[in-house]
């Protein structure tokens, strides 16, 4: 029988500021799990990232199931009383709905699920990353999945030689489209280089075997602003036939440049590092993910393996301080600024308001 592994995900109030997530609110979300999910859920895991708290669940009801998205929402609610108790930073902050109608998607939280036969042997690794969009996975999916310098399994593994599909959604337009690769890597690329505003959905292989999804979803208007493409998590299938799990976290030993950094509007490095170092203070920041590995046993979540605590990553996260300091020199000005599009503040209208008899 298939079993699903959902990854459900919001910032529901900071610890301080922006910075973490409260010990009493993961725990307070670890027993509402237990307690409501006793029927439902196989087997969960509670962690954060950041202020972002990371709910990973395994059950047998399939994705979009109504059961399971309520279940993340009444927990997120539950934990944003605890916020509010303790008076944390914007508690409740990704809960843009008043009312859970059925599905948790585009109210605020993100998702990423998928179901799969589980394989005599089922490596899994959850990414989750704080200060940034889910843009960030673009370039370490196709490396994982298409660039064969970084996955030499496309080259020497007889299972994946054939290569996978991505499943790419454009953001603005709300429309999906699938390129076979390595036939189609070019016309792919065009599109996840523009990484604000196309993103991997999903990678399949071309048995049409689920390998990644990511929490990407369509930009909703709520509450007035443009939401739901915040702090992204990732899950990708591991081994045999699917790239191995030193392939999947190989690049992220090159630290790549994300959106999200202060305020949402700075571009900044994306440092990889261990769950306790998941705790950004330097201008909020700077971005960074966390890789957490687990083997299914019967859908139990056996784990986690924090990976990115190994040693092998330090130079990377030297690699992305120095880059932290280059860029941070810029201050207000682009490039380390988002273009004025893509910031999540701006007084530009004001200002323009104020100037606009001066301007010849
Ligand atoms: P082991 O020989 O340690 O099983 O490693 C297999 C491998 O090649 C991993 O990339
Ligand atoms: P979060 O999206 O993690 O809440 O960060 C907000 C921010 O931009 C802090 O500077
Ligand atoms: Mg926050
Ligand atoms: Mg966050
Ligand atoms: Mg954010």
């Amino acid at each position: 029988s298939k079993i699903t592994l959902s990854v459900i995900k919001a910032d529901v109030g900071g610890f301080v500021g922006h910075g973490s997530v409260h010990p009493d609110m993961l725990k307070n979300a670890e027993e509402i799990l237990e307690q409501q999910g006793k029927e439902l859920l196989v087997d969960f895991f509670v962690t954060n990232v950041g202020d972002d708290i990371n709910l990973i669940l395994t059950h047998k009801e399939g994705i979009n199931s109504e059961k399971v998205h309520k279940l993340a929402w009444n927990t997120f609610l539950s934990c944003t009383e605890v916020a509010k108790s303790l008076k944390m930073y914007g508690a409740g902050q990704d809960l843009l709905s008043d009312a859970f109608s059925g599905n948790i998607k585009g109210m605020g939280p993100g998702i990423a699920e998928m179901e799969f036969e589980e394989r005599p042997s089922e490596p899994v690794i959850i990414f989750m990353a704080d200060k940034t969009e889910p843009g960030a996975w673009n370039l370490p999916l196709y490396k994982i999945f298409a660039d064969p310098f970084n996955t030499i399994g496309l080259v020497i593994d007889p299972k994946m030689h054939s290569g996978f599909c991505f499943e790419v959604l454009d953001l603005v337009e709300d429309k999906k489209v699938t390129f076979s690769c390595p036939e189609e890597l070019y016309d792919l690329l065009i599109f996840l280089g523009a990484s604000n505003r196309y993103v991997v959905k999903s990678v399949y292989t071309k048995n049409k075997e689920i390998a990644a999804v990511s929490s990407t979803q369509k930009m909703n208007q709520m509450a007035g602003r443009y939401v739901g493409k915040d702090d992204p998590v990732l899950i990708v299938r591991c081994q045999s036939g699917l790239p191995a799990v030193g392939e999947v976290l190989e690049p992220f030993a090159n630290p790549h440049l994300v959106t999200g950094w202060m305020r949402g509007s700075h571009y900044g490095p994306l440092i990889p590092v261990s769950q306790k170092q998941a705790v950004p203070t330097r201008f909020d920041g700077p971005p960074r993910a966390i890789a957490m590995g687990f083997q299914l046993a019967n859908g139990r979540l056996i784990g986690p393996q924090d990976l990115f605590a190994d040693v092998a990553f330090d130079r990377a996260r030297q690699k992305a301080l120095k880059a932290a300091d280059y860029i941070r020199q810029m201050g207000p000005f682009e490039p380390h600024r988002l273009p004025l599009d893509e910031m999540e503040y701006t007084t530009m209208p004001q200002v323009m308001e104020k100037l606009k008899n001066r301007f010849k």
